[in-house]
């Protein structure tokens, strides 16, 4: 599919390493000793391919942040079963679970146990993979539980255009987070097409390194 390759940013900031650590200001999981951060990391990605751009991101952001010390733990979507949310509503009631018993079973009490959680999708039409909107869709249990409320969202989105193609995406990360009481800490987003091409782009790789360590 020719996609062009846009170059107009949008206005998004840089990775936000202040505002990660605002976020979780107050919380035991800052750093108190001698600089390295025991914070768990759950990054998950939604993307198809192993070895590609999401991949590699996510892997150098978690190698940044694994560097300082934190507890990282990557989980692809597509190993998963996870279904549709079907608006049955159970989640607003009793324990707020969700109705549906399928692989978002296993995943939640990981969500709840992070610190930062990374959202890595490449961008398919201008939007997250439909493994990803699924993933998002199904965490329609926090909005009444409220247990992601405070922790750190940070998103990784290459695409063939580049960072001038993710508007949408990043609005619908933005205010789904908000939603959620999320806050949202900052992104990667990087032009790459081929399997692991981002792989050669030392700059956004370096980048991605110094975001995990920011956690
Ligand atoms: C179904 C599909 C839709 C895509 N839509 C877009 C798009 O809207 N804009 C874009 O720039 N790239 C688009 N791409 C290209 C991917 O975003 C790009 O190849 C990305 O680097 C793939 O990441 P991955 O290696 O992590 O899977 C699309 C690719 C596929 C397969």
């Amino acid at each position: 599919m020719p996609f062009r390759r846009r170059e107009d940013a949008v206005d998004l900031p840089p990775p936000g390493f202040s505002s990660i650590l605002s976020a979780l200001k107050g919380r035991s999981v800052l750093p108190s000793n001698g600089g390295l951060s025991c914070m768990k990391v759950i990054a998950i990605i939604g993307s198809p391919r192993r070895g590609g751009n999401t991949d590699l991101l996510v892997d150098q952001i978690l190698r940044g942040s694994t560097s300082r010390g934190s507890i990282a733990e990557k989980v692809w979507l597509y190993d998963i079963d996870i279904e549709p949310c079907i608006d049955c509503r159970r989640c607003k009631r009793g324990d707020h679970s969700c109705a549906i018993v399928d692989g978002m079973k296993g995943l939640y009490p990981k969500m709840e146990e992070a610190d930062v959680i990374v959202f890595g999708t490449p961008i398919y039409w201008y939007g997250p993979t439909g493994k990803m909107k699924l993933f998002i869709d199904r965490l329609r249990p926090y909005i009444a539980s409220g247990k992601l409320s405070g922790k750190a969202g940070f998103v990784v989105a290459p695409s063939e255009e580049g960072p001038g193609c993710c508007g949408p995406t990043m609005e619908m990360f933005r205010m789904s987070f908000d939603y959620l009481g999320m806050v949202f800490s900052g992104s990667i987003l990087v032009a790459a097409y081929e399997r692991g091409a981002v792989g050669e782009d030392e700059v956004e790789m370096e980048r991605a390194y110094q975001a995990g360590r920011s956690f």
